[in-house]
């Protein structure tokens, strides 16, 4: 399979392998590879923890860390002379400020919110205990493919990736394909601010999260699975590949593949992702052809989110139905990431469709007086706290102009000036855009120029803003130029006297 691509997709690794771009580097990668330099020097460049191998701490820029302290701790750094760099989210919201170290583990101090409520006995899906005999997959073996594929169907599951596609369509896809080559991947680079549930479930259900893995690989008639798993999760990791080595489960059928992502939040998307897999910068891809079509090396792959393939156990052992039943305005539990202004900031495995007001019941409460919230990472917007009742799902949010996304819940009190608060959003999204379309790579670095304008004193600087977002919408091809205005938007929609108004 991979003969055409083959020294091409050894590319990062090799380039993490000899120490990142420092001299040299390119040319002996190049050798290696038989990739040209000025090819490899392009990739080196588009990741970051290629691009910068020096930094000796990173700090997260995200919403969640800037309300709990980053500033002070990238001041500290400074005064201290140590080798730092700020940097995009690093997915542990619930424990801000958060950094990691030169060999990327968390050098955070707080206490880890976990997996919660972490009770066996609870009726929920994905907080329980681990089996490593993984008997849902010995089950799913026994019922046979068709039936597998019925009950995933009938269980109405949603990708739990961001955009809630349903799980089966593209399992059966896959599943039907021509092909005799077919590939899974995990999609385990979980980057957006606010969003950490994915690096809970694998830390502390590694056993559930392979076991669906198999049982995915093995209905869509896939004999490798990909784990592309983000570089800044090396927690994460070791608990998968732990869990493949305790398993009783016969795997011999299935090659599983771990590769590390290298600090790029656009690698998430399923097509950037397919690219950076096979050693080029992850820029997506235009679509269709569809991954189930034509995915890794032109193959039918199935991808899924971590969560999606988590849910995939209880489907198979306690049937379609259970888990419809798990929710309330769709279909199964959720995992909800709540960080920002409450008590207890973690993942909460909750009804699909509670409120913001249940969600931060369950973290414990608001600190202060809340204001607005984020309901599914920055690519979500802000909401008021007129919406506090809106359902979290993914037809409600989208509805009142949000999205549920990855549903990394940020809250905000109201010490908060929104105008700061959109500031760090559109920071992140001209950072992060892999800047292939126009309209994506100029209009969210106008967007945050027109931010950093008002901030400064000029009362017109937001004028232009929903043009600039309109072309941004109708030019982008993937999800992140779509909604890189959101924050700006949405919280000049709903805050309009903190604008100006
Ligand atoms: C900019 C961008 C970033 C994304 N990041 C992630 C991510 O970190 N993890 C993820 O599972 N899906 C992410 N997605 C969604 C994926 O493209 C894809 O829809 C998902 O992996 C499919 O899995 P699911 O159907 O199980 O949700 C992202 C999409 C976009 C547009
Ligand atoms: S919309 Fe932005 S991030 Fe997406 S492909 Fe285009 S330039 Fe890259």
């Amino acid at each position: 399979m991979e003969k055409k691509g083959a020294q091409r997709f050894k590319v990062l690794e090799l380039l993490e392998h000899h120490g990142g771009l420092r001299p040299g580097v390119v040319e002996r990668v190049s050798r290696e590879t038989g990739v040209p330099a000025a090819d490899v020097y392009g990739v080196a460049t588009f990741y970051s923890l290629v691009a910068r191998p020096d930094a000796n701490v990173r700090v997260c820029q995200g919403l969640s860390c800037k309300l709990g302290g980053a500033d002070d701790l990238l001041a500290k750094l400074a005064a201290d002379g140590v080798p730092h760099e700020a940097v995009s989210c690093l997915g542990a919201c619930d424990r801000p400020p958060v950094a990691i170290d030169a060999g990327l583990e968390l050098a955070t101090v707080g206490p880890p919110g976990g997996l919660s409520p972490d009770d066996p006995s609870l009726p929920m899906n994905l907080a329980g205990a681990d089996d490593p005999s993984w008997p849902a997959f010995a089950t799913a073996r026994r019922l046979g493919t068709d039936a597998v594929l019925h009950q995933v169907d009938a269980s109405g599951l949603q990708g739990r990736g961001g955009a809630g596609f349903p799980a089966a369509f593209k399992w059966k896809a896959v599943a039907r394909h021509p092909s005799p080559t077919r590939y899974l991947v995990m999609n385990a680079d979980e980057g957006e601010p606010g969003t950490f549930k994915d690096r809970a479930l694998m830390v502390h259900r590694p056993h559930l999260v392979m076991e669906g893995l198999a049982i995915a690989a093995w209905a869509a008639g896939a004999a490798v699975a990909f784990i592309y798993i983000r570089g800044e999760f090396p927690d994460a990791r070791r608990a998968l590949e732990r869990a493949l080595g305790e398993t009783t489960a016969d795997l011999d059928w299935l090659d599983v593949r771990f590769v590390m992502g290298h600090g790029a939040y656009i690698c998430g998307e399923e097509t950037a992702l397919l690219e950076a897999i096979e050693g080029r910068r992850g820029m997506p891809r235009l679509k269709p052809p569809y991954p189930t079509d034509q995915g890794l090396w032109g193959q039918p792959t199935l991808m899924n989110n971590v969560e999606t393939l988590a849910c995939v156990p209880s489907i198979v052992t306690r049937g379609a139905q259970w888990f419809r039943d798990q929710g309330r305005t769709g279909a199964g539990s959720k995992l909800y990431c709540v960080s920002g202004h409450v008590q207890r900031p973690g993942t909460y495995e909750l009804p699909l469709g509670v409120t913001l007001d249940e969600v931060v019941q369950a973290a414990g409460g608001y600190v202060g007086t809340p204001k607005a919230f984020s309901p599914g990472g920055a690519s979500a917007g802000f909401l008021a706290m007129a919406h506090r009742d809106t359902p979290l799902d993914f037809s409600s949010l989208v509805a009142v102009g949000s999205m549920l996304g990855s549903a990394g819940v940020v809250v905000l009190n109201d010490t908060v000036a929104m105008p700061d608060a959109v500031r760090w959003q559109q920071v992140f999204f001209e950072d992060e855009s892999c800047g292939q379309c126009t309209p994506c790579r100029v209009g969210a670095r106008m967007q945050r120029r027109a931010i950093d304008a008002y901030l400064e004193g000029d009362p017109k600087a937001l004028q232009h803003v929903d043009d600039v977002h309109w072309e941004m919408d109708a030019g982008s091809i993937c999800g992140l130029g779509m909604t890189a205005s959101l924050p700006l938007q949405s919280a000049m929609k709903h805050f309009p006297e903190e604008f100006g108004g």
